[in-house]
């Protein structure tokens, strides 16, 4: 299907609405690509027909479809490996010495004493890849007396596709190669026919959700470690800016934000200290700076 200058304008301007995502004037190809089956399927003959019946709220759920068609869900276990060593190696025992003091305090908070969570999270790898190593943690750390309920961990995608595969926890033998030792094969995940199952032990410790990062999420509550990886990269400079201050403000005094390999909040904002761990870099609240607030707000 052809797909003309101004009907790509059309629909890449539809799509930064309902997900923020800034498709450039080069790619054409994505929407052509991607939304040609749905608009087929519609039984559209062009794509200004497709546009059209958007518009009119004609087609069931076509946001969500075309939704779960545009967006790159791109992930694997452990994904880049050294963001989760340094998790391992650095954060965790700095969670641990949160767990212990914040058992400590008069009154202290039911449920979860930390919180976790993978924004952006697609069909599940990340978040898993943090239950396998906090349930490791814990149980090589008796004598901390920390649980693996102590640790919350939120997980959200905005792609409803993603989300029913990361709750069901079933992977393909190529998804686990990317990413799995052969150990934690065995510990984990269980073979039934095509897919391997991840087990209840590590599915249950993470809480799936649906959130568009392009909306306010900030009534999500606090968290002390923000895993966004590899999801501003779609974004423009406003989105980010959006939602870097969300993430600030929800970030504990404490926290952690680790994004993606080729992203950074340079431009952004210059009230977070950046911290390496080896080639890990992590983004912390500076002390001094309180709320950040978005200049036109
Ligand atoms: C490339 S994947 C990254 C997955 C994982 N964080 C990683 O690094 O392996 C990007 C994810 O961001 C999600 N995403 C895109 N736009 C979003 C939005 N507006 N709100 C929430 N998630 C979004 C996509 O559905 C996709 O699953």
């Amino acid at each position: 299907m052809e797909l003309s200058k101004q009907e790509f304008d059309l629909l890449r301007k539809y799509i930064h609405d309902i997900c923020g995502l800034a498709i450039s004037e080069n790619k054409s190809y994505l929407i052509r690509q991607r939304l040609e089956p749905l608009a087929m399927r519609a039984g559209c003959k062009t794509f200004s027909q497709f546009h059209q019946l958007i518009q009119q709220n004609a087609l069931p759920k076509v946001q969500e479809h075309i939704i779960n068609a545009i967006t790159t869900n791109e992930t694997a276990f452990f994904r880049d490996g050294h963001p989760f060593e340094a998790f391992k190696a650095y954060i965790l025992p700095k969670l641990g010495k949160m767990i212990r003091d914040r058992k400590a305090r008069v009154t202290p908070r039911k449920g979860p004493k930390v919180r976790l969570w993978s924004a952006g999270a697609s069909s599940g790898q990340e978040a898993y890849s943090l239950s396998m190593l906090i349930h490791e943690h814990v149980a090589a750390n008796r004598h901390l007396l920390m649980s693996d309920a102590d640790f919350g961990i939120l997980a959200t995608d905005i792609s409803s596709q993603m989300l029913s595969k990361a709750l069901a926890g079933e992977y393909t033998d190529a998804e686990i190669r990317r990413g799995i030792s052969p150990d934690r094969l065995t510990r984990y995940f269980k073979k039934e026919r095509a897919h391997w199952t991840i087990s209840s032990t590590i599915r249950s410790m993470v809480e799936f959700r649906q959130v568009n990062l392009i909306r306010p999420f900030v009534m999500l509550g606090g968290f002390d470690v923000i895993f966004c990886r590899n999801v501003l990269i779609y974004f423009d400079l406003d989105t980010k800016t959006r939602i870097i201050s969300q993430f600030f403000n929800m970030l504990s005094d404490e926290g952690f934000l680790i994004l993606g390999a080729t992203e950074n909040v340079y431009g952004i904002t210059d009230k977070f200290d950046s911290v390496y761990h080896g080639p890990t870099l992590f983004y912390r609240k500076q002390q001094t700076c309180g709320v950040l607030k978005l200049k036109n707000s």
